[in-house]
């Protein structure tokens, strides 16, 4: 296999493994583990345990993002990007994703945090619920993009010199 192809491979499966391990990781705080807080610790000691879950999780969410935002240009410019040129849906997609990942690591980030500066908004309730909707739509929007139907790069380059007149003596 050509090296190209092997680190492409890596690249996707960095990105899988990061939307597997922080969708999954956040449904399971969301539905799992704040409502069993919720129903079998005192209200004393619930603020404590969860500061203590949290900076165990933030330390393995945070280094996700910054895997995340690699692996996804690299696969947006260098791999998909060139199978769907002079598609707008397939780019309007990607922009409708990239926003919602931001959305979705500012959300995790609050949600998250054990600093002073957060505390009312991770008070709100649903902050969760809307965490996990949104990595969720993430999920649905990357699997309609994977599954759109490519062009050849070597034809929407001819179509692309002919619109523009380059290539016609
Ligand atoms: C919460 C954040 C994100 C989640 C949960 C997520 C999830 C996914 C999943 C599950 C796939 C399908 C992988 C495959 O089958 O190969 C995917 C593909 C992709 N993602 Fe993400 N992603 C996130 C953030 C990002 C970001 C920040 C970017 C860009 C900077 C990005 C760009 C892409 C691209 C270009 C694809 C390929 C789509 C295609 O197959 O045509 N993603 N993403």
């Amino acid at each position: 296999m050509e090296s190209d192809l092997i680190f492409a491979l890596v690249m996707r499966w960095t990105h899988i493994v990061s939307a597997v391990l922080t969708v999954g990781g956040t449904v399971f705080i969301s539905f799992v583990l704040l409502p069993a807080v919720s129903a079998n610790l005192p209200e004393s000691e619930r603020g404590p345990f969860r500061d203590a879950v949290m900076k165990r999780w933030k330390p393995l969410f945070h280094p996700f993002i910054v895997l995340f935002l690699v692996s996804g240009f690299y696969n947006f410019l260098f791999v998909t990007a060139p199978l769907h040129q002079g598609q707008s849906l397939y780019h309007a997609l990607f922009g409708v994703k990239f926003l919602l990942a931001i959305v979705f690591f500012g959300l995790a980030i609050v949600a998250s945090s054990t600093m002073a500066w957060s505390e009312k908004l991770r008070a709100r309730r649903g902050i969760w619920a809307l965490l996990v909707a949104t990595g969720l739509l993430i999920v649905l929007i990357a699997g309609f993009m994977k599954v759109m139907p490519t062009v050849d790069p070597e034809d929407a380059d001819t179509a692309t010199q002919v619109e523009s007149g380059d290539g016609i003596s």
